[in-house]
């Protein structure tokens, strides 16, 4: 991680919706982040907020009888609670009815309109109104439109225009030179995809006989602006832009945290919005995947799927927020459900964490008079401690690393592999047995190695967890539990002997058993399998070797992609790249079939993928997931559905 001050920030929130668990992971991910980078000792400035004007908010007040001001300013409430209630942490939270921001956005807008970069014009074409977006004939799906499926009005009207098409090819040459501008690759490919088309100058005026509730433009009072250009302006107009040159230049340019559904308005509108500000780019936008139900992206009404909101509510904060982050491969979908929640709460927190914790403080209580005690001097030299430590090293360099290359999923999953070989260090040193030794030192070695490693994983694992990391640390007798000072986590011997542990308890209380009603796995209900056999419990039915449980199946998501494109990967003779729609997803695969199948034979194939592996490098090219085959002797033939099914379809 490099010294440079760092400045997060999430999408602004429709103030109009609940909090749900859209709004939640992305606002979990900047906090950890943000705080992940401040662990490291790092400038930090995190940004949130709400989207405040527009058609849906108008017509809601208009429904409830109130000024918009009014509607706006109770709604904002729910997710300040929100993100309270959730531990975030930001900086600064901006609202797009506030003075400071309005101000900003006419000041531009009057800039760019001065300096020949908005035009007056006519318009004709077609308007969806609940995404308040323009549409031309060839965008409509099916004349609908192609965001919502809702029906559109023909519009003709006067209105202003923002020269984006002026920046098409800039744009495109600056995403190409700079990788780390658009991430994951993928998303780069998509907006690159997206700029292939011809780019139109954005219609960013709305006339005020339609709409009223927004910022009304300096140069023509009949209109109001659009509010995708009110709301990106939030990113700068907080941090100084036009006010606070110094402010600014601290803070800019952003790391913008958004889900993968706007990513056209970030990577297209914003940066052209930019260069035409001559504002330097974002360093990045990185755009992650969508928690799904089944297969569908969870949002408000989740009908009756578990709400993963209430998640928190049942389990705890921390526990919610440390699943968020360890089950979703940043970038990638992640499904939702409780099982799913349960069974990575036991086997991480309750299993390794919170038994790791408790097995140190008994021991120390039974052995060491419930007093830290001190190692021998060469207690790290060589060993079992020694690998202990370097795994514990190699924990923190991966952690820290993942904050920087939006792998968090892996850094956390790096720091639970050290909780796992902490735990196999005490089952090799066997402290039960040292306590039989007349030499006490061994022992008291053991236990202190332990202990340290447990510090330094609850102090990596602070920015997921900071309420339960802040108790467990209090219970190794540490005396500013909270602060977690970076030196620390790459030295051993911080705990100080003679400390007074804490009592073993449920710092992560097992949860037994799945709420009634709450354990199905949200697929359509014709996928759903017939009965679900019971899991037999661990140690009740023994397996034969190679069996796995319905739950280990479960953990396999299969799903239907249909090949678009399909290329050699260069320097190799079997490896075949593969571009495969699933869903509204694109995904690049790698796999090992060029001997059997032409890449022209595979395009429009609906194949069978297993879409939540993690990411790996085939021959330095990115594979997202591996096509299933069935192969015997010489042959190999790739699976497919039977019949016609679109791409995305779960497979059971
Ligand atoms: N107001 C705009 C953003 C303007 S930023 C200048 C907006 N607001 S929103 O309230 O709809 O926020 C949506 C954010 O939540 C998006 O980043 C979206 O991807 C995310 N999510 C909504 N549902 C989601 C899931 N089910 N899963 C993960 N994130 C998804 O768009």
């Amino acid at each position: 991680m490099s010294a440079e001050s760092v400045y997060l920030t999430t999408p602004i929130y429709y103030v109009n919706d609940k909090p749900h668990i859209g709004h939640a992971y992305t606002t979990v991910l900047a906090d950890v982040l943000a705080r992940g980078a401040r662990l490291f000792g790092r400038d930090t400035w995190f940004l949130t907020g709400t989207d405040e004007h527009g058609q849906k908010v108008q017509e809601a007040a208009q429904k409830l009888g109130v000024e918009p001001q009014a509607h706006v300013d109770e709604t904002v409430q729910r997710f300040l609670e929100a993100w309270e209630r959730l531990e975030i942490q930001y900086d600064d939270f901006i609202r797009t009815t506030e003075p400071r921001h309005k101000v900003i956005v006419q000041e531009i807008l009057q800039d760019l309109y001065d300096r020949g970069e908005i035009y007056r014009d006519e318009y004709d074409g077609w308007y969806c109104v609940a995404d308040e977006r323009f549409f031309t004939d060839k965008d409509l799906e099916e004349g609908r439109c192609p965001l919502c499926s809702r029906e559109v009005q023909r519009v003709r009207e006067a209105n202003y225009f923002f020269k984006m098409s002026r920046y098409q090819d800039w744009l495109v040459e600056y995403i190409r030179e700079h990788p780390e501008f658009i991430q994951p690759d993928f998303r780069r490919n998509e907006t690159l995809g997206f700029l292939r088309k011809p780019l139109q100058d954005l219609c960013i005026s709305r006339p005020k006989s339609r709409l009223t509730w927004g910022i009304e433009l300096p140069f023509d009072a009949d209109y109001v602006i659009y509010v995708w250009f009110d709301a990106l302006v939030n990113y700068i107009s907080a941090v100084g832009y036009r006010r606070d040159e110094a402010a600014f230049a601290k803070r800019w340019p952003a790391i913008h945290l958004i889900g993968k559904d706007i990513l056209t308005t970030h990577t297209v509108y914003w940066p052209c919005m930019l260069k035409a500000l001559g504002v330097p780019m974002p360093k990045t936008v990185f755009a992650h995947g969508w928690w799904l139900s089944g297969t569908t992206k969870m949002s408000k009404s989740l009908g009756n799927v578990v709400n993963p909101m209430d998640m928190m509510e049942r389990y705890g904060v921390d526990a919610f927020r440390y699943f968020l982050m360890a089950e979703m491969v940043m970038g990638q979908d992640a499904t939702f459900t409780e099982n799913a929640f349960i069974r990575r709460y036991n086997a991480d927190l309750a299993n390794d964490l919170g038994n790791l914790l408790n097995r140190v403080l008994s021991m120390v209580g039974k052995y060491c008079g419930g007093r830290l005690p001190a190692p021998a001097p060469d207690a790290w030299e060589e060993g079992a401690p020694a690998e202990l430590k370097a795994r514990l090293l190699e924990a923190v360099e991966v952690f820290k690393e993942s904050l920087d290359t939006f792998t968090l999923h892996a850094g956390v999953a790096r720091v639970m592999e050290a909780v796992r070989a902490t735990n196999r260090f005490i089952e090799l040193q066997q402290p039960w047995s040292q306590a039989r030794a007349a030499d006490p030192a061994p022992l008291h070695s053991t236990l202190y190695a332990a202990a340290e490693a447990l510090r330094v994983c609850a102090g990596l694992l602070m920015p997921l967890m900071p309420a339960k990391m802040t108790e467990l640390r209090l219970a190794l007798g540490m005396e500013n539990p909270m602060t977690v000072k970076p030196e620390d986590l790459l030295k051993m011997n911080v705990l100080k002997p003679g400390a007074e542990v804490g009592q073993p308890g449920a710092l992560f209380p097992r949860i037994e058993a799945p709420v009634p009603g709450a354990e199905a796995t949200p697929t359509p209900p014709a996928a759903a399998p017939a009965a679900k056999p019971e899991a037999p419990k661990p140690g009740t039915i023994g397996h034969p070797e190679g069996v796995i449980t319905y739950e280990d199946f479960e953990k396999v998501q299969l799903r239907t992609a249909k090949v678009m494109s399909a290329e050699a990967v260069e320097g190799t003779v079997k490896l075949l790249k593969l571009n495969v729609l699933m869903g509204d997803e694109r995904r690049q695969l790698v796999a090992g079939i060029a001997l059997y199948y032409k890449p022209e034979e595979l395009i429009g194939k609906t194949v069978v993928v297993v879409s939540n592996l993690v990411p790996i490098k085939l021959r330095g090219v990115e594979s997202q997931g591996m096509l299933l085959a069935a192969s015997k002797g010489e042959r190999l033939r790739l699976v497919t559905v039977d019949g016609d099914l679109s791409s995305g379809a779960v497979v059971k």
